[in-house]
């Protein structure tokens, strides 16, 4: 068929909802209005009505294939990106680690090359810098120039990810000179190591002691000195995975400098919270991810930033490892517990049904949070980020009067678990369609294989 016709829908983006036909052809979306009379054949007709058109999903933080703490996720590129497909999400930004004692380059193609041919979603990366070896910042506008126009790195873990602080100045000039922008993972992973290094000592080896190892105070200290050096470096900076109020406060304080400081929190501090470290045995394994989950002051705080505007993206942080992985290296010892948790799967229909259902946001933040400004923020805007003429036809097509019931034995994600087991939510996502093609229908991949293409994407 040559044209695909959304008839009657509810259409979606950030700025308002308009009730109107979608014209897709050849990918991409070429008219929104009252179509109904238009005089083209060759169509293919889905009536919506009573739908919600929402534009695809951005997901800007996923860990795809990914080696980390002595192991790697448990998605593939293929996995992963059905798993996102089936959720909504029609673009990723996944991060390229630099493993030990390999280089930035050669790192970067090695992340693309488990991508190619597998990843069934458009996806771009953001490029790890755990070492920064002579040379590292030569290689930069390399990268940059190759569309991967972001770098990310760690103030924790130190020994393996965490970079000091001089290394992170040097990495926040030289991406900011590219026109490139430093992705932070802020905690203060000295103080970390040493309270962690205490409760083994106190016998307090178990899953539950993730928690207390990593109080709220580590990643606010740690935003406000990423803060201090950005603006050494006179450097735009964004925050992956906030989790604490003082967090929002201190990046609040940035923004309202005017300094170029953004934030993003994930589902999961959005919607769990601290409680589940007191389960029993080695249930709390399951959200050991970092930073931990907080108490629900901290979780409320965060939905308060999303509506302030302070913090702009939702994403999922997806980093998943079987329970029985993070039992097999960490059963003992929680410091060896791989960090991380699924996300990718159920962030759009947990946010609809958290965000939207539940009163918190409209259905205009919530593509606001979920996909315009990711895509704006990373580069990808506007051919993702949003349904208007001229944009990549990624649609998601809700039901509103739908449910949606999460399991792990029906997930797509290939994990044993899920923290959202057994939810079930307002909401079902119907039809997911990516540059025009229906690739998810009622939670099932019906997709190409290894149809996703590698996004160039712009500097700041
Ligand atoms: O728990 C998480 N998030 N795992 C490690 C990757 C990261 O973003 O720090
Ligand atoms: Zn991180
Ligand atoms: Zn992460």
């Amino acid at each position: 068929m040559r044209y695909l016709l959304l008839s009657g829908g509810q259409v979606v983006n950030s700025g308002g909802t308009v009730r109107a036909d979608v014209l897709v052809r050849d990918g991409k979306v070429e008219a929104i209005g009252d179509l109904a009379g238009l005089p083209i054949t060759d169509v293919r007709r889905e009536d919506c009505t009573g739908r919600f058109l929402l534009p695809g999903g951005v997901d800007v933080h996923t860990h795809i294939d990914s080696p980390m703490m002595g192991t790697t996720t448990a998605d593939d590129f293929a996995s992963g990106t059905r798993a996102a497909a089936c959720g909504g999400t029609t673009t990723v930004v996944d991060f390229a680690m630099q493993p030990p004692g390999e280089k930035l380059v050669s790192s970067l193609q090695a992340h693309r090359a488990r991508a190619e041919e597998r990843a069934v979603v458009d996806y771009g990366f953001h490029m790890c810098v755990t070492d920064l070896y002579d040379g590292a910042t030569d290689e930069f506008p390399e990268i940059v120039e190759s569309g991967v126009t972001s770098f990310k790195v760690f103030m924790a873990y130190r020994g393996t990810l965490m970079l000091h602080d001089g290394d992170l100045f040097e990495v926040l000039r030289r991406s900011s000179a590219l026109g490139g922008q430093v992705c932070v993972h802020a905690e203060n992973g000295d103080v970390i190591d040493r309270l962690a290094a205490e409760l083994v000592a106190a016998g307090r080896t178990g899953p539950a002691s993730h928690e207390l190892a990593r109080p709220p105070s580590t990643e606010v200290e740690a935003v406000q000195r990423a803060i201090r050096i950005s603006r050494m470096a006179d450097a735009p900076l964004y925050f992956v995975h906030l989790s604490t109020e003082g967090a929002v406060a201190a990046v609040a304080e940035a923004r309202a400098r005017e300094w170029a400081v953004a934030g993003e929190t994930c589902t999961h501090y959005l919607t769990l919270d601290r409680s589940l470290y007191d389960a029993p045995g080695f249930e709390p394994a399951k959200v050991v991810l970092t930073p931990p989950l907080r108490t629900r002051e901290h979780r409320d705080a965060l939905w308060r930033g999303l509506r302030a505007g302070t913090l702009g993206v939702v994403s999922s942080d997806h980093c998943p490892f079987c329970l029985t992985e993070k039992q097999r290296l960490g059963e003992h010892d929680f410091r060896a517990i791989p960090n991380g948790g699924p996300g990718v799967e159920h962030r759009m229909i947990v946010m609809y049904a958290e965000g939207v259902r539940a009163g918190r946001i409209s259905l205009e933040k919530l593509v606001e949070l979920t996909a315009t400004t990711p895509a704006r923020q990373f580069g990808l805007f506007p051919a993702k980020g949003a349904i208007v003429a001229g944009a990549d036809a990624d649609i998601v097509v809700l039901d509103p009067d739908g449910a949606t019931t999460i399991s792990a034995a029906t997930q797509q994600q290939r994990m044993d678990y899920t923290p959202y087991e057994g939810w079930t939510l307002p909401g079902a996502l119907e039809a997911v369609y990516s540059r025009g093609e229906l690739i998810a229908r009622n939670g099932e991949y019906v997709g190409a294989d290894g149809r996703g293409r590698f996004l160039r994407r712009a500097t700041l």
